[in-house]
């Protein structure tokens, strides 16, 4: 790939048994397209995952999921560096060193961590949770990553890499990339099918339309979406949002554009809409599926992407993280 390209890198965490449409529409799908417009890398951050309390045999078994599904999805292994955070070292060391650049203070600033904490109690919240921001500073700036497409929930953290980024080099020499956040406002916001005034998230499974559900638990949730009651199909955010939520899902499933859905179904009932919309979420949902149980029947071939993926990834890290060793003042080892 050219230097003239930006160099573009976002994670996911395995958190979950399957993607789910707000996933899909709110991040991968952007990643899928960046991938041909940058020197993309994308990593499951596994190291984040365990932040909170979790199972062994769940988070293996997620990690492998979600690296399929992100293939499954459209990234292309020949285009794309996908890999596992946890296979490259290099993120957990870079991590200590910008943890020591950290405020006490700065880390506390972080409304994720204090929502996250007030959820698990204060007894419980780990010291992994606090610093959960400056490993992901460490992503980032290992890979000297341009711009990095997140959700508008990211801003903080972003702004937070930004800073370490500023600090070292000012201390230390230019080392790092100050990157560009890159919060993906062309993607659409998938809003909870049973509550559409909340985002659609995997905590509320019962408004969250799951790819890797059978069709006809996901057919069954868009067919039972909150709408209103005035029947008319028309977008409208503010006073309409789970109609114009159906038709958000409807038109990027189907390419077709809002407004002309609007006309489509205009003087027709939300049933039509509804079974529209899950059609053609099914549609994309059965390959989808399909494609990611092939790559998790095939281990071997898993593993080997795996690999070569943490390879690509290493050979940029290891030198960039050498790099930091040296500015800090430590002695070469072996
Ligand atoms: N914190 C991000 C999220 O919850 C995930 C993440 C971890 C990430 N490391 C990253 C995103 C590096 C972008 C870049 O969505």
């Amino acid at each position: 790939m050219s230097a003239s390209v930006p160099r573009v890198l976002s994670g996911i965490q395995p958190t979950a048994d399957s993607f789910h449409v707000g996933n899909l529409l709110g991040a991968v799908n952007q990643w899928v397209a960046l991938q041909h417009e940058s020197d993309a890398f994308f990593c499951v951050v596994d190291l984040h995952a365990i932040t909170v309390a979790h199972d062994p045999a769940v988070l293996h078994r997620r990690t492998l999921e979600s690296y399929a599904q992100l293939l499954a999805a459209g990234l292309d292994p020949d285009v794309a560096t996908v890999f596992v955070q946890s296979h490259v070292p290099e993120h957990s060391q870079l991590q200590w060193v910008l943890g020591c650049l950290t405020g006490m203070g700065e880390a506390s600033r972080m409304t994720q961590f204090k929502d996250k904490s007030q959820k698990a109690g204060a007894q419980s919240a780990s010291v992994g949770l606090f610093t959960y921001p400056i490993l992901q500073a460490a992503d980032i700036l290992l890979y000297s990553a341009d711009e990095v497409p997140v959700g508008e929930d990211q801003r903080q953290h972003l702004e937070l890499s930004r800073d370490l980024a500023e600090r070292f080099n000012a201390r230390f020499g230019e080392t790092f990339t100050v990157p560009r956040t890159r919060v993906m406002h062309g993607a659409a916001k998938i809003l909870d099918l049973q509550d559409p005034s909340a985002k659609m998230s995997k905590s509320l499974p019962g408004g969250c339309a799951f790819l890797l559900e059978e069709p006809r638990v996901i057919a069954k949730k868009i067919k039972s979406a909150v709408t209103d009651s005035d029947a008319v199909v028309r977008y409208d955010l503010q006073a309409k949002p789970g109609v114009s939520n159906l038709l958000t899902l409807l038109s990027a499933f189907s390419g077709t554009p809002v407004v002309e859905l609007e006309a489509e179904f205009a003087g027709r009932g939300y049933g039509d809409l509804k079974s529209a919309t899950a059609d053609a979420v099914v549609a994309y949902a059965e390959p989808f599926a399909a494609r990611t149980r092939e790559l998790l029947q095939a281990p071997d071939h898993l593993a080997a992407l795996m690999r070569d993926g943490a390879e690509r990834a290493r050979a940029v890290a290891a030198p960039l993280l050498a790099r930091v060793y040296e500015r800090i003042g430590f002695v070469a080892g072996a």
